[in-house]
């Protein structure tokens, strides 16, 4: 099969998606305003460039000639055009499509009609296609599904990152990279909650960092070749219009610790970071969060490693990844329920441990000292200390 050689998505990918904040509702003008927000609120030109519009873009039913065709009501303009106006404001545009007969919300989808529809996508001007595993699979495996679409990208005039969301059901991370895929979902849908019942829809932020430590996923994560751990939640706690949540009817709960937490490990993880907040609605809190450009840094590392766990005490967790330079991010994970000191020492953490002092800077609170080895912090409930590693 074909390995993606465009040098598409060297570092993880970063953008924002319609679904987790429009669901199933996404109009065009919820589209342009998306772009107009991501220049106005200083994400563009921080990293998040895909612009990527979910489910219910399409009609319900394919064309004559099995194309798919854009919902006449909520995007009369066409795709192109908008891929055009998404364009011009300096981003680049996303789509969405499943690997079944139907999309996850009913809509026409691609299965057996890959080539066409990965020739209307590069026409219109698209720059990344999530690929959905949804409706009926007319009795053909995972990796020949993904195959077939990767086929037809690799096929088209145009360098189109392939976000492959089949979550983690048949260990994408073993065969993402030969179905030409960018990125592949490790895990279920993220939802904005700390952690969710196994009968509850969705996962919750500690459920998917868990999951994500797992020795045979974790190190397949590397340059043009992501597992991601699902979309962002930052910004989307109980005071927020939610929509995603409106349509899986469950409550909505994540503290302002909780969200550094989520970021904090999806930038330690190198995970895609593709926001899913309401950008009109979002707050200085949020816009804190998403912004810090430490952490972004981290997750932006040239190396693209993902972080793991190196010891847990209790409640009291040490991660870490090592990053170019031969420096390291760590992050001091308290997951019980009251405050506590966490310590560890640079032989625990992945850094060279020949250096006499290492500089430590702190990723949340910008302060920076020197150690001669221990690293510790104070860590309230469900947060994280979060520190850059450089030896001297
Ligand atoms: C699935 C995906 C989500 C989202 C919805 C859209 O649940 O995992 O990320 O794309 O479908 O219907």
């Amino acid at each position: 099969m074909t390995y993606s050689a465009s040098g598409a998505a060297t570092t993880p990918p970063m953008g924002w998606n319609s679904w987790n904040a429009f669901s199933c509702s996404v109009t065009e003008d919820d589209v342009r305003d998306a772009a107009d927000l991501l220049v106005g609120t200083g994400l563009r030109d921080i990293g998040y460039e895909y612009l990527v519009v979910d489910d219910c873009w399409m009609e319900a039913e394919l064309g004559e000639d099995g194309q798919l065709e854009p919902d006449s009501e909520d995007f009369p303009s066409g795709i192109d055009t908008l891929a055009n106006d998404v364009h011009e404001k300096g981003l680049k545009f996303g789509i969405y499509s499943s690997a079944g007969d139907v999309t996850c919300q009913g809509y026409a989808a691609s299965l057996g009609h890959e080539r066409t529809h990965a020739e209307q996508f590069a026409d219109w001007g698209v720059d990344y296609l999530k690929y959905d595993n949804c409706g009926d699979h007319r009795g053909r495996d995972a990796i020949s599904r993904y195959a077939a679409m990767g086929q037809a990208l690799a096929a088209v005039d145009r360098d189109i990152v392939y976000s492959v969301c089949e979550w983690g059901q048949n260990q994408p991370w073993q065969w993402g990279r030969n179905v030409g895929a960018h990125l592949w979902r490790t895990t279920g849908d993220i939802v904005v909650r700390w952690s969710t019942d196994s009968d509850e829809f969705g996962l919750g932020i500690v459920d998917i960092i868990d999951q994500m430590n797992d020795p045979d996923i974790a190190y397949q994560n590397g340059p043009g070749g992501w597992n991601d751990p699902d979309m962002l939640q930052v910004g989307n706690g109980p005071e927020s219009g939610q929509a995603q949540h409106e349509v899986a009817d469950i409550d909505r709960e994540l503290t302002a610790a909780e969200e550094r937490t989520h970021f904090s490990f999806w930038c330690l993880f190198s995970a895609p970071l593709m926001a899913g907040n309401d950008l009109a609605e979002m707050d200085d809190a949020t816009r804190e969060i998403l912004t810090n450009e430490a952490a972004i840094a981290v997750n932006q590392d040239p190396l693209g490693i993902q972080g793991t766990r190196d010891g847990a005490v209790e409640n009291k967790e040490v991660w870490s990844k090592r990053l170019a330079g031969g420096e390291c991010a760590v992050i001091l994970f308290n997951r019980g329920e009251r405050t506590a000191e966490i310590a560890t020492t640079v032989e625990t953490v992945d850094v060279p441990v020949d250096a006499e002092r290492y500089s430590v800077s702190d990723v949340w609170s910008g302060d920076e000292w020197t150690t001669s080895g221990s690293i510790t912090a104070t860590v309230g409930t469900h947060d994280v200390a979060m520190f850059r590693v450089s030896p001297e």
